[in-house]
């Protein structure tokens, strides 16, 4: 009997260390989403978090302590999936479009001059630092990068199979020569601090990848085959699309509706948002297309290429989605099925990145508390841009016309409207400007349209301190 209740209290005991450090990190998580600016985030002292801890512990049942457990154990799990899995895109990138090959470049057993890390580095692709030996980090820490030789694709070979290259996963044979490849969430939705070297440093998961020019890299696949024969087109206009793109932006829908520019000619690709602060939003993507799983599973699916099952009947339309109806892509079923077991990880992942916080000193704290004033009153902002979520808390959606914009891309989605963007860590992603498609350059050109175009009459230092709220987000 005694040594049950030891037992008992053993387990009660990894419990509660578990418990702490797990309400350690709820705290952690719920105070920085909860509070609007720097100034009441401070305002929660570390003694009221300690006590609230202590308080959480004394109240857990075991079976708090069970959800507590399992919570922690899918966010682990969700990052592995996030950072590292495939989902058995292989057999797209590497098998089918022989990516690979250019990477590896003709004196490395592929074709072509192959990509050297420098070339990697400048289309945007980001290196692991903690994946690289400690020597090599030694070295490219003390800006001693020459000895590294950065010209030589061999060299980015050898990256690929220490797995740094983030987003890019390589598959070797037994003499050691890359065979094929896939590709990771973290490719498009992850970069570095740049700690150690520009594009190399520690991952920081969620953020977006404006620098990462995903067309081009995948215009360089010496088989652009799977993607003529899907668009019915041939592979010199595959190539132009690609190529149209540009740095942070990729097309998710041109495999479906096939529209590969605007009618004005413009690309058609979208910017990649953030896949941090989404907790507790409704719609996701730029145009609401459904749910973070019901996102990740079609991308997983259909663009990544992965191995698995994704279902949308809204995309069984062959007037507004005729290459979806064609190929079927709407009612996809691979076997095996290597994504449906890994969409709730992935999503309690997601949900649990915060939105990460601004430095003090990259904007003007006394003109971002007047300019939170403007965004709640004057600017209306708030209306839609509901903070702390910054997004309407209900159906997220607005038609183009409510917000002064065309309805192409909208109507590329089932919805035929824009979702209202969240706005923290908005800081994190002014590359490649904003909106959906990056139209407005900075944020006094967004500024500048909601005045125009909602007649706000905002003077010039109203404006100024709209921008300095919105950099503190
Ligand atoms: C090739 C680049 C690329 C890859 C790989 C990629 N995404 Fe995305 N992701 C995008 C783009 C672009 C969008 C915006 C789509 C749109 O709205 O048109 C997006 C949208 C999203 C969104 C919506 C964010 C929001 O605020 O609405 C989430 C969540 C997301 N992706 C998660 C993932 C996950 C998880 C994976 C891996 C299964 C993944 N993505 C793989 C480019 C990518
Ligand atoms: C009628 C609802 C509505 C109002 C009012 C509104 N917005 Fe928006 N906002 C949106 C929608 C919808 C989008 C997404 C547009 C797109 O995807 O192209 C957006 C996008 C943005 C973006 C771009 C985010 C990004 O990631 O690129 C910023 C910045 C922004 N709004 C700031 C503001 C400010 C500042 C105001 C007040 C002057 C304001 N908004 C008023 C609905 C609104």
């Amino acid at each position: 009997m005694k040594k049950k209740i030891v037992k008992l209290e053993n387990r009660m005991s990894t419990y509660m260390r578990v418990s702490s450090l797990i309400a350690a990190l709820a705290w952690a998580w719920f105070l920085a989403g909860i509070s609007v600016d720097a100034s009441e985030q401070q305002n929660v002292s570390e003694k009221t978090v300690k006590e609230k801890i202590s308080e959480n512990d004394e109240k857990s049942s075991e079976n708090d302590l069970k959800i507590e457990t399992n919570a922690q154990r899918m966010i682990i799990e969700g990052r592995r999936i996030f950072r590292f899995d495939t989902f058995g895109s292989e057999a797209f990138w590497g098998d089918a479009l022989q990516l690979h090959k250019a990477i590896a470049g003709e004196k490395n057993g592929g074709v072509g001059d192959g990509v050297s890390p420098k070339t990697a580095l400048s289309a945007g692709l980001k290196v692991d630092a903690d994946a690289l030996p400690p020597a090599l980090q030694d070295q490219l820490k003390a800006g001693k990068a020459s000895e590294v030789d950065l010209d030589n694709p061999a060299t980015t070979v050898a990256l690929i199979k220490l797995d740094a290259v983030v987003g890019v996963k390589g598959f070797f044979d037994d003499n050691g020569n890359l065979k094929s490849m896939g590709i990771q969430c973290a490719l498009c939705h992850s970069t570095v601090d740049n700690s150690l070297a520009p594009g190399i440093g520690k991952r920081l998961d969620g953020w977006a990848n404006r620098d990462l020019n995903i067309g081009l890299i995948v215009s360089l696949a010496p088989n652009l085959k799977p993607f003529s024969d899907l668009l019915e087109v041939d592979e010199a206009t595959v190539k132009k699309v690609l190529t149209s793109w540009g740095p942070g932006r990729f097309d998710a829908l041109l495999d479906k509706d096939g529209k590969a520019f605007r009618p004005d000619g413009g690309q058609a690709g979208t910017l990649i948002p953030p896949a941090f602060g989404l907790a507790g939003i409704n719609l996701h993507t730029w145009t609401g297309f459904g749910s973070v799983p019901y996102w990740n599973a079609y991308v997983a699916a259909t663009e990544m290429h992965g191995s698995g099952t994704f279902f949308d009947a809204r995309l069984n339309d062959e007037s507004q989605y005729p290459v979806a109806a064609r190929s079927g892509s709407f009612n996809t079923r691979d076997t095996p099925d290597r994504i449906t077991s890994k969409l709730a990880p992935l999503h309690l992942y997601q949900i649990s990145i915060p939105a990460p916080r601004p430095d003090k000193d990259s904007f003007d704290e006394i003109a971002a508390v007047r300019g939170k004033d403007i965004f709640s009153d004057k600017a209306k902002c708030a209306t839609c841009h509901v903070p702390p979520l910054f997004t309407e808390p209900g159906n997220n959606l607005h038609d183009p016309s409510e917000i002064g914009v065309d309805a192409f891309q909208a109507d590329r989605s089932p919805t035929h409207m824009y979702r209202t963007a969240p706005l923290a860590g908005l800081w994190t992603h002014q590359k490649g400007g904003f909106y959906h498609d990056g139209r407005f350059a900075s944020l006094r050109d967004v500024i500048q349209h909601y005045d125009e175009f909602l007649k706000l009459g905002l003077s010039e230092q109203e404006k100024s301190d709209l921008i300095e709220y919105l950099k503190s987000l």
